[in-house]
């Protein structure tokens, strides 16, 4: 068995072998070729927690996992993280855990190609201003996914905490400098959405986080938090105006995604307005843009095919480049 560390996962796995792997593994999902149940969850009330187990199979790309995830707010009173994860990879030929690895890592990397493959699949080619939502534990990913995606020449960061807002851009700009890319903080999500291109919400908001004329038209949305039934990010008009909607999963995205079920349930529109899956425009059966005026839309919630095809090449390129540390019971 081998434990594989954030540090190394980072070192063999990068953004864009990320990115190609969520179009496969959305594409196989949407062929009804993974297998994934809903995921397990048992309250533990004595630390007001919730313990969550994410497995996935999918025969094609030899992926079996199971990601442990916990939420435990009381954590961050301990100096502990408030949600850590695990992933476990297993061998589908034996059934025996070959792999340990950082599961918020892999959380991080998928959820940020999750964005960039529908930025990749979806916004304008020659986007050039990116704006971010959102300043937290996701951030970095979700900018190293849509500039995997785009050649953008500047990213604007927006977080209701003002402060956290600035140490992200400021920390990013150091990243990305060399690049040639400018990432700086705004004051509202206004300023931030001006002129974007492509566009990403990645909050805990309850309500949606910008005003829907702040949108240009040829703006592609990616929209990552809102995972509760009762939390919205994007507000409803963008999916009227928007040309194309796409989900990673309708069955996930309308059981759990507020953005979705709030003005469903309110008569604002139908299900109906999901154009399609991802995977379903990978395999080429549903449409893309089709101009550079359209607005296209992704919301993810995540699925754990994500984490089990990831996890499956991560643990391939480290027994590879032999990076990870084998260990026996
Ligand atoms: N779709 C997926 O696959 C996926 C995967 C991982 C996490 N998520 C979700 O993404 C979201 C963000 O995750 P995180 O780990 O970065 O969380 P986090 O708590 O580290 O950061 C969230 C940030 O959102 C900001 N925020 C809250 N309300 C806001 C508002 N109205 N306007 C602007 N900023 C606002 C907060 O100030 C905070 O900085 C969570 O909802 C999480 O569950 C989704």
């Amino acid at each position: 068995m081998r434990l594989i560390t954030r540090e190394e996962m980072r070192r063999v796995y990068s953004m864009e072998e990320a990115i190609e792997a969520m179009k496969l593994a959305f594409r196989l999902f949407s062929e009804g070729k993974a297998i994934v149940p809903l995921r397990t969850k048992i309250d533990v009330s004595k630390s007001e927690g919730q313990a969550l187990f994410m497995s996935a199979y999918v025969e094609e790309t030899m992926s079996l996992g199971l990601k442990i995830v916990s939420v435990f707010p009381n954590n961050v009173k301990v100096g502990k993280p408030a949600v850590p994860a695990t992933m476990v990879h297993m061998n589908p030929e034996t059934g025996e855990v070959c792999a340990i690895m950082d599961g918020t890592y892999l959380t991080q990397v998928r959820t940020g190609a999750a964005a960039g493959a529908a930025t990749d699949l979806l916004a304008r080619k020659n986007a050039s201003v990116g704006a971010l939502i959102g300043a937290g534990g996701q951030s970095s990913a979700q900018i190293e996914g849509m500039l995997a995606a785009r050649k953008l020449k500047e990213v604007r960061i927006y977080d209701a905490d003002g402060e956290r807002a600035q140490k992200t851009a400021e920390t990013q700009d150091r990243k990305w400098e060399k690049a040639g890319v400018r990432i700086l903080a705004t004051k509202s999500a206004e300023e931030a959405l001006r002129d974007a291109d492509v566009i990403t919400t990645v909050t805990t908001a309850r309500d949606p986080v910008f005003p829907a004329e702040a949108v240009k038209r040829g703006a592609h949305i990616n929209g990552v938090g809102s995972f509760k039934p009762d939390m919205q990010e994007i507000p409803p008009e963008i999916y009227l105006k928007a040309n194309r909607v796409f989900v990673e999963s309708r069955e996930a995205v309308l059981s759990e995604a507020g953005d979705l079920i709030i003005p469903i349930k309110g008569g604002l529109f139908t299900e109906k307005i999901i154009t399609g899956e991802l995977g379903e425009l990978v395999a080429g059966k549903v449409e893309g843009r089709k101009s550079d005026e359209e607005i296209t839309l992704f919301k993810t919630v995540g699925i754990g095919v994500q984490d089990a095809v990831a996890a499956g090449e991560i643990y391939k390129r480290a027994v590879e480049q032999n990076v990870g540390t084998e260990f026996t019971f």
